[in-house]
C-alpha cells in the first residue's frame, strides 16, 4: 500500500490504481487522466453511514459535499449508499437531478443563489435550501409563495471559530461572506425573520467551520457554540431545531507527513461531545448532520501525466514537466497544497531524483509540486500524483484553451469511462 488502501506497486514495480497497472491504464485512456476507485468511495460512504447512525443518533446521515467532486455515475453511486448530497450551484443540482439523485435528498448552498437558483431548487422539489442571508430568505420566502410551496430551511450561521487552517479554506469565522454570525446579534434576527415568513418552514442550523481539519477541537467548538445558539433560540423563541449541521472538514492524508486520521474515532468522540453539550445546555440531542466531501472522494483518486522534458537548470533546480497542470489540478497554484507523486513506472526504486513537477501552461507559476523527490523519469516516463479525487476535477478549468481529462472509474478490477475526455471540439462548442 503507498499512502492509502488504492494505490500499491505490482510485480512488475508499476503503480497500480484500484489494483490495476497505471501504465497499462495510460496506455488505454491517455494522459492525462484522472482515476477513482469507487470501491474505495463506497467504503468510505459507509463508514461514515455506519459511524453517523452509531454515534450520532438513529436520523443522522451523512451528506456528501459535490463541490470536491460532481458527475453523474459519482452521484449515482452516493444515491446507492444511501447518503445525502450538498449542492452548491444550479449546475450541482442539475447533474444530481440527471442522475437521478432523490431530489428531497439534497441540500441547497450557496452564499448568492440568483431568484432563478432558488426558484429551480423548489421547482426540483429539493429537500432542504441553507439559507445565507436575510436577502436571500425574504426572496425564497415570496418565490416559495408564488409557487404555492413551503421551503424547508436551515440557516446559515456563522460560528466564529478559527479552524487552523488554510485562509482560503476556512470559512467559519465572523468576518466571511457566509451566514449570519451568533457574536453580532444578527443570527438572532435572522431566525426570527425565518419563524415570521409564511412559506418558509425551519428545519434548524447550518455551520461549516473549514477544511482539511485534523484533529475534533474545532468541531467541537463549532458544537458548543452552535448548541448554546440553539438553546437561546429556545429561550428567546420557543423554537427547538430538530437539525444541526455542522458542515464538512475532516481532513485527508496527501503525504507521509500528513497525520494519519482514524474517521471512525473522531466521529465517536464527537459523538460523546454531542451527548455532553446537550446535555450541558439542557437540550434535546438534535439531528446532528455533517457534510463530508474531501474525506469521502480524495484517497480514492490519482493522476496520471506523461513526462514530456527533464530540464536541468544548471545551479537552481530540475524541472520534470507534464501534459497537464493548473487546469487540471489548480491546488498547488491556490494553495501550495502538498502532494505525493510516483513514478509509476518505477514505483519500487528509490525516490532519488529531486524537481520541481511542472504543468504545461504558458506561466511560471504553473506547478503541481516544488520540493519532491521521484525515481528519475525520461520523456514519455507516466507518472502519479496521488490524492486527487477531491477538488481536481471540479476546479479543473480550460486554461490555455487545454481539455479536461477524463474520470476514469475502477471498481472490482474493471475500468469504466465516468466522464469522457474533452474534446478539441468541445472546446470551441460555444463559440459562435
Ligand atoms: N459543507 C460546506 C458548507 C462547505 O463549504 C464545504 C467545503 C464542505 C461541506 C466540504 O468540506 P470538505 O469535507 O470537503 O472539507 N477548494 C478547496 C476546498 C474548499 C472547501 C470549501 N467548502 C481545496 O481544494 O482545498
Amino acid at each position: 500500500m503507498l499512502l492509502h488502501p488504492s494505490f500499491d506497486i505490482n510485480e512488475k514495480g508499476h503503480l497500480t490504481i484500484g489494483s490495476l497497472d497505471a501504465v497499462e491504464l495510460s496506455e488505454t485512456y491517455g494522459t492525462p487522466a484522472y482515476y477513482l476507485d469507487t470501491d474505495a468511495v463506497r467504503n468510505m460512504c459507509r463508514m461514515y453511514k455506519a459511524q453517523f447512525a452509531a454515534h450520532f443518533g438513529g436520523n443522522s446521515t451523512p451528506i456528501y459535499a459535490g463541490k470536491a467532486l460532481c458527475f453523474k455515475k459519482l452521484y449515482a453511486i452516493i444515491a446507492e449508499e444511501g447518503l445525502m448530497a450538498d449542492c452548491v450551484s444550479p449546475g450541482e443540482l442539475h447533474t444530481a437531478r440527471a442522475a437521478g439523485f432523490p431530489m428531497e435528498r439534497v441540500f441547497f448552498h450557496g452564499n448568492n443563489k440568483t431568484d432563478g437558483d432558488l426558484r429551480y431548487a423548489l421547482e426540483l422539489g429539493v429537500g432542504h435550501i441553507v439559507v445565507d442571508s436575510p436577502d436571500e430568505l425574504a426572496a425564497l420566502d415570496s418565490i416559495a409563495a408564488e409557487l404555492g410551496k413551503e421551503a424547508t430551511v436551515l440557516l446559515r450561521i456563522t460560528p466564529g471559530i478559527d479552524p487552523h487552517t488554510h485562509q482560503k479554506i476556512s470559512t467559519g469565522n465572523i468576518d466571511s461572506k457566509f451566514g449570519m454570525a451568533i457574536s453580532t446579534g444578527q443570527a438572532y434576527d435572522f431566525v426570527k425573520a425565518a419563524l415570521d415568513a409564511e412559506h418558509i418552514r425551519l428545519d434548524g442550523f447550518h455551520c461549516h467551520v473549514g477544511s482539511q481539519i485534523f484533529d475534533i477541537d474545532p468541531f467541537k467548538e463549532a458544537a458548543e457554540i452552535m448548541l448554546a445558539f440553539v438553546a437561546k433560540v429556545r429561550e428567546e423563541y420557543g423554537y427547538l431545531a430538530p437539525v444541526l449541521n455542522i458542515g464538512g472538514g475532516f481532513g485527508v492524508r496527501y503525504t507521509e507527513d500528513d497525520p494519519q486520521i482514524d474517521y471512525e474515532d473522531n466521529i465517536r468522540r464527537l459523538g460523546q461531545e454531542f451527548d455532553a453539550i446537550c446535555k450541558e445546555f439542557d437540550i434535546p440531542k438534535p439531528s446532528i448532520m455533517m457534510e463530508p466531501g474531501r474525506s469521502i472522494v480524495a484517497a480514492a483518486g490519482a493522476t496520471l501525466y506523461t513526462v514530456g522534458s527533464v530540464k536541468e537548470v544548471s545551479g537552481f533546480r530540475n524541472y520534470v514537466s507534464v501534459d497537464g497542470g493548473m487546469p487540471d489540478n489548480p491546488r498547488y497554484t491556490l494553495y501550495q497544497s502538498r502532494y505525493t507523486v510516483v513514478n509509476a513506472e518505477k514505483a519500487d526504486a528509490p525516490a532519488d531524483y529531486p524537481c520541481t513537477l511542472a504543468g504545461r501552461c504558458c506561466e511560471s507559476g504553473d506547478l503541481l509540486a516544488e520540493g519532491i523527490s521521484i525515481a528519475k523519469p525520461e520523456r514519455g516516463t507516466i507518472l502519479a500524483v496521488l490524492v486527487t479525487g477531491a477538488y481536481n476535477y471540479s476546479m479543473a478549468s480550460n486554461y490555455n484553451r487545454i481539455p479536461r481529462p477524463p474520470v476514469i472509474l475502477i471498481s472490482g478490477g474493471k475500468s469504466e469511462i465516468g466522464v469522457r475526455r474533452e474534446t478539441y471540439d468541445d472546446i470551441i462548442e460555444l463559440d459562435s
